[in-house]
């Protein structure tokens, strides 16, 4: 039977909500069965087998939607393969190197046992939220800095750990 994934993010100003979408593409085209939701709109994890939970990185801290989605869902996540992902850093940082997460999305990723966390690039132009965006991008210092072939890479080795090591009954 196929395994049903749950993408689930939290997301401003939605560029870890089209990382999500990105991720989920991936796990389609292996062979997965993918759903990709705001981590707000998520009820329950009845119908998952697996989850991939993401939010882009405030102050040190994971978007609140992801935040919340982590306690409510705590112990179902901790029942099933779940694999973590930060999205924020506006440099080539994240492309160049492992940047490992923040206190709190390691405390996440230590209560539901992630098989994974990995942060991507994040991006932060045009028409954002926020009065601190706005200054961030006048200043000059935003842009696009996310790695959609390292997306599709890491993408790929979930579904594979997912195939090898599909999760237990
Ligand atoms: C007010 C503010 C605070 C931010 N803090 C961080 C941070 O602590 N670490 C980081 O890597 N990126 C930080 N960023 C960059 C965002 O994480 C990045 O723009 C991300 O792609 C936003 O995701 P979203 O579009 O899904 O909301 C910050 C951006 C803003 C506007």
């Amino acid at each position: 039977m196929t395994e049903t994934v749950l993408v689930a993010y939290g997301s401003t100003n939605g560029s870890t909500a089209e990382i999500a979408e990105h991720i989920g593409e991936v796990l389609t085209k292996e062979g997965l069965t993918v759903d990709v939701r705001s981590a707000a709109t998520v009820v329950g994890l009845g119908p998952y087998d697996a989850v991939v939970l993401g939010g882009g990185l405030y102050a040190g801290r994971w978007h609140r939607d992801a935040r919340r989605f982590a306690r409510r869902h705590g112990k179902a996540l901790a029942q099933r393969p779940v694999w973590l992902f930060s999205s924020g850093p506006l440099d080539p940082s994240a492309s160049e190197r492992d940047i490992p997460p923040t206190p709190g999305v390691r405390r996440i990723a230590d209560r539901t046992d992630a098989r994974g966390h990995i942060t991507f690039g994040g991006r932060l132009e045009g028409d954002v939220k926020g009065r601190m965006a706005r200054m961030i991008v006048n200043s000059g210092k935003g842009g696009d800095f996310r790695d959609f072939a390292q997306i599709a890479a890491w993408a790929a080795e979930v579904a594979q750990d997912l195939s090898v090591r599909p999760p237990s009954p």
